[in-house]
């Protein structure tokens, strides 16, 4: 059975099961679809290789196992709006990287470092209203409102952290602010547009949001370029100061302020990033998140589908496992 094995290094080992790997490949064609609908071939090609790329499918996987733990069915309606949140995702990603300057993303190039800025900000803009069409269309007003409302708090969220950038001021809570918003909103909403109940998996959806989010940022302080396959301190070179990094200044990793509201030197990241790793800092964050994983377990309804139990229970500790085995101590 799928439930016992330890999925440290890939929690998406736990969406193998047959109803939710079936369910993913229909999300797949669906978001092929959506993706190059475009009358413009360019278009295509560009939102076409980022959603082809591949990325985890956690978001719409989410929205599968929460309708298949309220009862329902994976029907088309469950598909298309599993496929409008990872497009609303992928689009997402596109506006990010334009925003970080990224020039890679799932392995591949970025739409801005092919087609420019101009251009990811349009096809980012494709993305997200296609999703949203999509929905309008083929699921129901219910589902179109909520995506619609979750992207005004994406946006918000990504401009609070966007006005905060190198911001010496900026405080842990404004931090856990903007990541509810960019991040554990449309973790919610993935929860939440699978079925006509899925309120009851709000609560579910953004602790793991914001765990996943807080994990991420942790690693980019805490990890190796070789262990996460990315370039770390990239938050710290940008300005943008984490809830892990904010949280640790006032603790135990002498004077960092000198470091902050201020473009920084690769020596001088280095130099950040190392009194970080002797610091408290990840542990305390990982306990954090473990707190998060546990209330967003604990906030699940009961749920008879033993593949959606597995997944709903499994995934958000089995991530604070994988970014504890990702840290350098
Ligand atoms: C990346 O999300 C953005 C964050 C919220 C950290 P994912 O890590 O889910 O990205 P993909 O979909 O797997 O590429
Ligand atoms: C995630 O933010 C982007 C959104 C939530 C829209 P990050 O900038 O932290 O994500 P990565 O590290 O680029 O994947
Ligand atoms: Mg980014
Ligand atoms: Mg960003």
């Amino acid at each position: 059975m799928l439930i016992h094995a330890t999925h440290t290094e890939h929690p998406e080992e736990l969406l193998a099961g047959p109803a939710i790997s079936a369910g993913l490949n229909r999300v797949e064609k669906r978001l092929n679809r959506l993706s190059t609908s475009s009358r413009l071939p360019l278009i295509n090609r560009a939102a076409g290789r980022i959603t082809g790329a591949g990325g985890k499918r956690l978001r719409p996987a989410l929205t599968l196992a929460s309708a298949l733990a309220l009862g329902g069915r994976i029907d088309r309606r469950t598909v298309t709006a599993a496929a409008c949140v990872e497009l609303i995702h992928a689009g997402s990603l596109v506006h990010d990287d334009l925003m970080d300057n990224a020039a890679e993303r799932r392995g591949v190039r970025t739409v801005n470092a092919e087609l420019g800025n101009g251009g990811a900000l349009v096809v980012g803009d494709f993305m997200v209203a296609r999703a949203w069409l999509a929905a309008l269309s083929s699921t129901s007003r219910a589902v179109a409102e909520t995506l619609a409302t979750t992207l005004v708090e994406l946006a918000e969220g990504q401009f609070q952290e966007t006005a905060a950038l190198f911001d010496a001021g900026r405080t842990p809570a404004d931090a856990l602010e903007s990541v509810r918003r960019k991040t554990a909103s449309l973790f919610r909403t993935s929860c939440v547009v699978a079925h006509r109940d899925g309120r009851a998996m709000a609560e579910y959806g953004e602790r793991f949001g914001m765990l996943f989010q807080i994990l991420d940022d942790l690693l980019d302080l805490a990890s190796t370029a070789g262990r996460l396959g990315k370039p770390v301190g990239n938050d710290l070179r940008q300005g943008v100061y984490s809830f892990p990094l904010l949280t640790a200044l006032g603790r135990d990793c002498g004077d960092l302020r000198p470091f902050l509201g201020r473009r920084l030197t690769e020596d001088e990241i280095t130099a950040v990033l190392t009194r970080l790793r002797e610091s408290s800092m990840a542990e305390e964050t990982v306990g954090y998140c473990r707190a998060l994983a546990a209330e967003a377990v604990a906030a699940l309804p009961d749920v008879t589908d033993p593949e959606a139990a597995a997944v709903l229970r499994g995934l958000p500790p089995a991530y604070v496992d994988r970014a504890e085995a990702l840290l350098v101590r």
